[in-house]
């Protein structure tokens, strides 16, 4: 039996979705081995659990067919000279996709494949990003003021795969270096 279609509202600026299931709140003691400077995350943690980012979902069926969709928040800050950013994942089912439409802020979405292939693209508002299948995402709030807020889309069979992430990082990181924002290769990245 089908459901009934519906709606709901983004409202600008704020972004909190008319229509919210489930809330995540992700805090600094959640991205434990993330950041590169672990120093400067220890100590941040030991002064307090700072929340990073937050997810508005909405949510339906998680099974093929279905689209899941929800707000992504990642406050602005910095553990040491590493923007903010969301843990990032694969998703389980590899050959699934994912659309994100930037609303507000500033920031770069980090992928890559299992293969080893990179991609790290701007993301400002109006600019949308299609993250095709295998690429692994993770978004990065890089204004010093401002919330990076994005819509996703994606399908309700995907699945996260946060494990692969956890253990080897990403290969791409985002910084503030000397001369602004920077691209840097991970020194911490574990090889497959
Ligand atoms: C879903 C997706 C986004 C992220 C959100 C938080 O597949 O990519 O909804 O879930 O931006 O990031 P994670 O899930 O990496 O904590
Ligand atoms: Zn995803």
């Amino acid at each position: 039996m089908p459901d009934s279609p519906f709606t709901f509202v983004i409202p600008a600026p704020g972004a909190i979705p008319s229509r919210v299931d489930n809330h995540i709140q992700r805090r600094l003691s959640a991205m434990q081995g993330q950041f590169l400077d672990q120093v400067a995350y220890a100590k941040m943690l030991s002064e307090s659990d700072r929340l990073i980012y937050e997810v508005y979902e909405i949510q339906r069926p998680q099974i093929e067919g279905e689209l899941l969709m929800g707000i992504s928040i990642v406050h602005p800050g910095k553990v040491g000279q590493e923007f903010y950013m969301t843990k990032g994942h694969f998703h389980t089912v590899l050959e699934t996709s994912e659309v994100y439409y930037c609303l507000q802020g500033e920031g770069y979405m980090v992928m890559e494949t299992p293969e080893g292939e990179t991609s790290v693209e701007s993301l400002a508002p109006g600019k949308v990003l299609y993250v095709p299948p295998r690429w692994a995402h993770r978004s990065v709030c890089s204004s010093r003021q401002q919330d990076l807020i994005t819509f996703f889309i994606y399908p309700g069979n995907a699945g996260h795969d946060y494990g692969t992430i956890e253990q080897l990082g990403f290969r791409k990181l985002v910084i503030e270096g000397e001369n602004g924002i920077e691209i840097i290769d991970n020194p911490r990245y574990q090889a497959r």
